[in-house]
């Protein structure tokens, strides 16, 4: 079996043509694609477990595993027809390994090594992360590196140079919470449904009246984020006006968090750009579709003369057409071929 995959392998990289199919299920969502060539997603199938979730605030991760389990076989099955081809006519079979919640990651990872013994398909071990930078391939079909990625999602928040499409460098990260977290957290305090991004989002378009939620100062000089800080004063700010029994503007709260925090990640990313003289940033991750980010990035990467790319709005939060996009380019430039001894890994370095 081994021996018989890594020549299949090697005859991938140079093959005209290939359709991947794709497995995601690193937290709530259980995804399935077939990607052709990189760009081209042939199915797209997503069994979103929000509406599950929701009732306990945030994600629970054994409930998560257990109905990643029950959506994935079905989702493979109509992942394949709506992409109208066979199972044999695939050329790869790629999956989530990390990071991610340790037993959701499993359901796919054990369904992807079960389709790639039994269809003696090639199984390709994606990274999340990397899988988020390659939405935008699908998104922006002329998009090639090198360019600057802000990476920006519930589990990470960094800002990255990728030099090639496997070539990742790490310029700066958070030294606390995610922003995606920290939008959760300030939406859970204003009593806002899980998840609670993009409710902040449509909430901060109300508000009228700045209240001073600042970022720390400490990190100033380096691309570093931290974000536990405001998250906190907001915290603090209204569990102060509730105790008191005064009446506060929930909206001013959300425009006022999501003006600092995305006044924070846009300056940072600014920074970068001097740096690095780069003028191409891709951005990456759930927090990619908030209005005001994409607003205020767009303007300063424009006042450079460069650009700002993002994803299309259904491949900014977890689908597994990113990760059939990343496998394809892993394929092509011979890296990530996994054995059936592959196992998921919670967390994992870029
Ligand atoms: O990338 P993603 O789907 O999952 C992870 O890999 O973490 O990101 C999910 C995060 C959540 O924290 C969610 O609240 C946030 O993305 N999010 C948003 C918006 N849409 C989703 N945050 C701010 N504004 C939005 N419009
Ligand atoms: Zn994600």
């Amino acid at each position: 079996m081994k021996k018989f995959m890594a020549s299949e392998f090697n005859n991938l990289k140079n093959k005209q043509d290939l359709l991947i199919l794709a497995i995601e299920s690193s937290c709530d969502e259980t995804a399935v694609s077939v990607v052709k060539n990189g760009r081209e997603v042939l199915s797209n199938v997503i069994a979103s477990q929000i509406d599950i979730h929701r009732r306990f605030g945030g994600v629970v991760p054994e409930i998560a595993s257990r109905n990643h389990l029950l959506a994935i076989s079905n989702l493979y099955e109509e992942a394949l027809r709506q992409a109208n081809i066979s199972a044999e006519q695939l050329d790869a079979i790629a999956v989530t390994y990390g990071a991610g919640l340790m037993g959701a990651l499993l359901v796919g990872v054990n369904f992807a090594k079960g389709l790639s013994y039994a269809l003696k398909k090639p199984l390709i071990a994606v990274n999340h992360v990397h899988g988020h930078i390659a939405s935008n391939y699908i998104s922006h079909p002329d998009l090639q590196p090198p360019f600057l990625c802000l990476m920006v999602s519930g589990g990470h928040t960094a800002i990255l140079k990728v030099s090639d499409y496997t070539k990742f460098k790490m310029l700066g990260s958070t030294v606390d919470d995610a922003v995606g977290e920290a939008f959760d957290k300030v939406a859970r305090v204003l009593s806002l449904p899980y998840p609670g991004g993009p409710e902040i989002d449509k909430l901060a378009k109300k508000g009228e009246n700045n209240i001073k939620f600042t970022v720390s100062n400490s990190l100033k000089s380096t691309l570093k984020f931290s974000f536990s800080g405001i998250k906190t004063a907001v915290i603090n700010y209204v569990h102060n006006k509730t105790q008191k029994g005064e009446s506060f503007s929930p909206a001013d709260v959300a425009r006022s968090f999501q003006e600092s925090v995305t006044d924070e990640l846009v300056g940072k990313v600014a920074r970068a750009m001097e740096l690095s003289k780069m003028s191409k940033v891709v951005v990456a991750g759930g927090v990619g579709a908030n209005s005001m980010l994409q607003e205020k990035l767009k303007a300063a990467a424009e006042k450079i003369g460069g650009k700002a790319y993002f994803p299309e709005l259904k491949y900014c939060t977890d689908n597994a057409a990113m990760i059939g996009s990343m496998a394809y380019y892993y394929i092509r430039k011979g890296v990530g071929r996994a054995e059936l001894g592959l196992t998921a890994r919670p967390t994992i370095d870029l």
